[in-house]
């Protein structure tokens, strides 16, 4: 089996048995039976629970088809970002992280450093972080970066951060298994968020953990039994259900973004567009070597004139939600400086496109740009 579409609609599912379905239902066990010995599988329920169990075998076989890998899911991206740091880390080691990802790094970055674990920061754009490699214990890498949508070569970062001894995580939230896949570009862990792209249809918060390694996934996976971050069996049945359509949403996503970009690529009123399949995105070359052809994503960044100017924009479109988030299957977009975490112009907007018809899309987007020029 060789196509990633095909993967996606088959990963995980137990062996076929009469009368029963192809996906087993959630299955909601705060405890099992436990005669005798304190022995698994399935034991107590924040330990394991065969519904994570099926999804993160589903996940595995994505993030790493060609060799065996292990995954554990949390609660959210970010219980999976904390897991990873939190238990790899300890006093005295250094992380570089990104100095433009996720704007909950800064948070993660108050905490490890109150922990005394020195915390440097570089840029996504050109492998900056390759500069601060030095002494550090992880490597944590964000391509494309969100908001901004910068690329970094993964393969070139990892033979460096493995060359001083450091591991090496990326978060592959944008990109979903079907656009990258890190482990194969020499990554320690690939981490995301299933709360965007990879469950894509806003309903629901997942996040995990794929390594190749046995002792990494252990001590990961202890982490989330010792905190208690895990995903509940409805949702983690959710996005297993969700991910038979993954290929198709990547797919449709992918081609209305570049469809969208290449709309937008000559708007006057439109700077800064990024977006890493735009031929003339200065990430597209490396782009083009390390993720998978026309699979580059859902979001287009770009900056309006000025807030005003952004607030009309994102009123007059009619089939787009002013949400936040990403990678859902109903286009959404946003001007991201509301929130105030990412170092952005105040005309930023970060589009999510769905998987309308992409000319829907376009005229809708084209159409509101008008009123927000003519107000
Ligand atoms: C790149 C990236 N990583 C991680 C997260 C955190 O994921 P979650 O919201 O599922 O905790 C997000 C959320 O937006 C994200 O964009």
């Amino acid at each position: 089996m060789t196509g990633d579409g095909t993967r996606a609609v088959r990963a995980g599912l137990p062996e076929p048995e009469a009368h029963e379905p192809a996906l087993p239902g959630p299955v909601f066990a705060a405890h099992y039976h436990l005669p005798g010995d304190a022995v698994g599988p399935y034991t107590y329920g924040r330990d394991a629970n065969p519904t994570w169990t099926r999804l993160e075998e589903a996940i595995g076989a994505l993030e790493s088809p060609d060799e065996s890998a292990h995954t554990i899911a949390f609660a959210s991206g970010m219980a999976a970002i904390s897991a990873v740091l939190f238990s790899q880390l300890r006093s005295g080691d250094a992380v570089v992280l990104p100095s433009d990802g996720y704007q909950l790094l800064p948070a993660a970055r108050t905490r490890l450093e109150s922990y005394g674990i020195e915390v440097r920061t570089a840029p996504t754009a050109h492998d900056a972080q390759l500069d601060a490699l030095d002494g550090a214990r992880l490597l944590w890498i964000e391509t494309p970066s969100n908001p901004g949508l910068d690329v970094c070569d993964i393969r070139r970062l990892a033979e460096a951060a493995h060359h001083r001894g450091a591991l090496v995580a990326v978060d592959n939230t944008l990109a979903t298994p079907l656009g990258q896949r890190p482990l194969d570009l020499g990554a320690d862990f690939s981490v995301a968020s299933g709360t965007k792209a990879l469950t894509g249809h806003g309903d629901v918060l997942l996040g995990y953990a794929s390594t190749r390694d046995a002792a990494l996934a252990d001590s990961v996976r202890l982490w989330r039994k010792t905190v208690g971050a895990i995903p509940g069996p409805m949702e983690s049945w959710l996005a297993h259900r969700s991910l038979a359509t993954l290929a198709l949403r990547v797919r449709q996503q992918s081609a209305g973004a570049l469809a969208l970009a290449t709309a937008l690529t000559d708007r006057p009123e439109v700077t800064g567009l990024r977006h890493p399949g735009l031929p003339s995105d200065p990430s597209h070359q490396l782009a083009t070597r390390q993720m998978r052809p026309g699979r580059f994503g859902s979001v287009v960044s770009f900056v309006l004139p000025d807030k005003p100017f952004a607030e009309r924009f994102l009123a007059a479109l009619t089939l787009v939600d002013e949400a936040t988030s990403f990678g859902g299957v109903r286009s959404s977009a946003e001007r991201r400086g509301r929130w105030g975490g990412d170092a952005v112009p105040e005309g930023f907007i970060r589009f999510s496109v769905g998987v309308e018809e992409p000319e829907d899309l376009v005229a809708d987007v084209l159409r509101a740009l008008d009123v927000a020029t003519r107000a």
